[in-house]
């Protein structure tokens, strides 16, 4: 038998110091404890595939260990100055810890604030696992066990990190092999009926690795589609990994992949994308999702709103409302995208009226100052189709120049002019804002004369 690969020069080539530091601690830990521990999924797969995964600092361990997992995290934690959350059904448990443990006196800090790290803990007791049936009943380890449940191979690959082993890498599924041939592929044939939203992982991961689902995972994803698994399946978990897929670069990929699956019918009739043209809507709301985030303006925006609005043009509010019930938003969040959704429908024509009429930019941002920014993203797509490229030019003019402007002069201006404290103070300010929005003035004396010129009217 050859010898397993040995993937620690790689892991301390590629890797931040500071987590092959968390690694080595593992490491020595499990050899105290007498147990394997190893580290697994998303973790080796973009270490093996040399991805420029992390984001400093964040670190996305997940370990098994051969044994008690908890007790384990308890240690750890001690050792780390952390503290465990643990989930006792699952026998998984989470520490966390204070990043400066793991940095020397002279290491070079990115950013002085504290940030608390995790690492995630799971167990693998052979004991733990009820026999899965789709298994020939041989003797696994139980890591091999644990890879073994996974959802695709190459997810389903570990480290091991007791000290004599480090980094030696369990890869019983060709993980390494399916990298080097880009496919997404499943390790038994019930995995989408064990868990359907492995459907949405495997786009995810095809798409984001620019990666094939195998030809037995297609078909097996479209039989999980035909036996209504995904309609079955709960909405808290498809929101889940909804909001994961709605955070990749290749978002919209994602989303019209989904499509060829018909997976978004499956999980609700709204989301359908079955006119020849909503797939043309939907590639430009993209489009333009991708505009503004170059902007790097400071409104953020909310992914799953924006999706759930430019996926749903052209539906009812009742079907809107059922289809934000079926992915388990709560309450609080229903009420906020319908009242945005019934807000955009609302003043949609009166920005096209705005439009027609030539109105001034100053009109337009009191229509549009309250609205939501996804709202109008969305209108910028919509009112493109039906108006051109003009309404598209100002809409955007709107969102990078005017929906943020400030004047110069502020509420103390207005009162040294002599205006008493109260509601008149914001109005006059309002309107020197609207007037710089216009082009009518430009600075600060130019706000105090105008705003001067307005309190004389006002006054009389
Ligand atoms: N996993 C699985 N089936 C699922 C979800 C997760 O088998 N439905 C396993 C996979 O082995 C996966 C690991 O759990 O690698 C961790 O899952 P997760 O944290 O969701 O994803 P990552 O693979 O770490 O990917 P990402 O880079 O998106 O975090």
């Amino acid at each position: 038998r050859l010898a397993k690969r040995n993937v620690q020069r790689i892991l301390r080539l590629r890797t931040p110091k500071e987590c092959v530091k968390a690694l080595e601690i593992v490491g020595q830990l499990a050899d105290e404890m007498g147990v394997s521990v190893y580290v697994v999924g998303g973790f080796v797969r973009d270490l093996i595939m040399d991805r420029e995964k992390w984001r400093w600092p964040n670190m996305d361990i997940d370990l098994v260990v051969e044994g008690d997992g908890i007790v384990f995290a308890y240690y750890l934690a001690e050792l780390l100055g952390g503290r465990v959350r643990e989930h006792k059904e699952f026998m998984t448990a989470i520490v966390l810890f204070p990043s400066s443990r793991l940095l020397d006196k002279n290491d070079f800090q990115f950013d002085h604030e504290e940030q608390e790290l995790r690492i995630d803990v799971a167990t693998a007791r052979l004991e733990y696992y009820q026999s899965p049936a789709v298994l020939p009943t041989v003797e696994l380890s139980s890591i091999r066990m644990d890879l073994t449940r996974r959802d695709f191979t190459i997810n389903a690959m570990a480290i091991k990190l007791n000290t004599s082993s480090f980094g030696e890498l369990e890869d019983y599924f060709d993980g390494q092999g399916d990298i080097k041939q880009k496919t997404i592929r499943i390790l038994h044939a019930l995995s989408f009926v064990d868990d359907p939203t492995r459907a949405l992982r495997a786009i995810r991961f095809e798409q984001r690795y620019d990666f094939k689902i195998s030809m037995q995972c297609e078909r097996l994803i479209r039989n999980a589609v035909a036996l209504q698994l995904i309609q079955k399946l709960d909405g808290k978990r498809i929101l889940a990994e909804l909001e994961i897929i709605l955070q990749e670069e290749s978002v919209l990929e994602c989303i019209l992949r989904m499509q060829d699956f018909n997976l978004l019918e499956e999980i609700h009739s709204s989301l359908s994308l079955s006119h020849a043209n909503d797939v043309d809507f939907v590639t430009e709301a993209y489009r333009v999702l991708d505009w503004y985030d170059m902007l790097y303006l400071a409104e953020k925006i909310d992914n799953l709103l924006f999706f759930l609005l430019v996926m749903s043009k052209g539906v009812s509010t009742g079907e809107f409302k059922g289809l934000l019930e079926r992915l388990c938003l709560s309450s609080v969040q229903v009420e906020k995208y319908l009242f945005i959704r019934s807000q955009l429908i609302g003043v949609q024509p009166k920005v096209e009226a705005w439009f027609e009429k030539k109105r001034p930019m100053s009109s337009l941002h009191l229509l549009l100052k309250n609205v939501a920014m996804e709202a109008i993203l969305y209108m910028v797509v919509r009112l493109e189709k039906e108006h051109g490229e003009e309404l598209k030019r100002q809409l955007s003019y709107y969102i990078y120049q005017v929906r943020h402007e400030k004047i110069d002069i502020t509420g103390n201006d207005i009162l040294r002019l002599g205006v008493e404290q109260g509601a008149k103070v914001g109005e006059i300010l309002q309107k020197v804002l609207l007037a710089k929005i216009d082009g009518i003035i430009a600075g600060y004396d130019e706000e105090i004369v105008y705003a001067e010129g307005l309190i004389n009217k006002i006054i009389i």
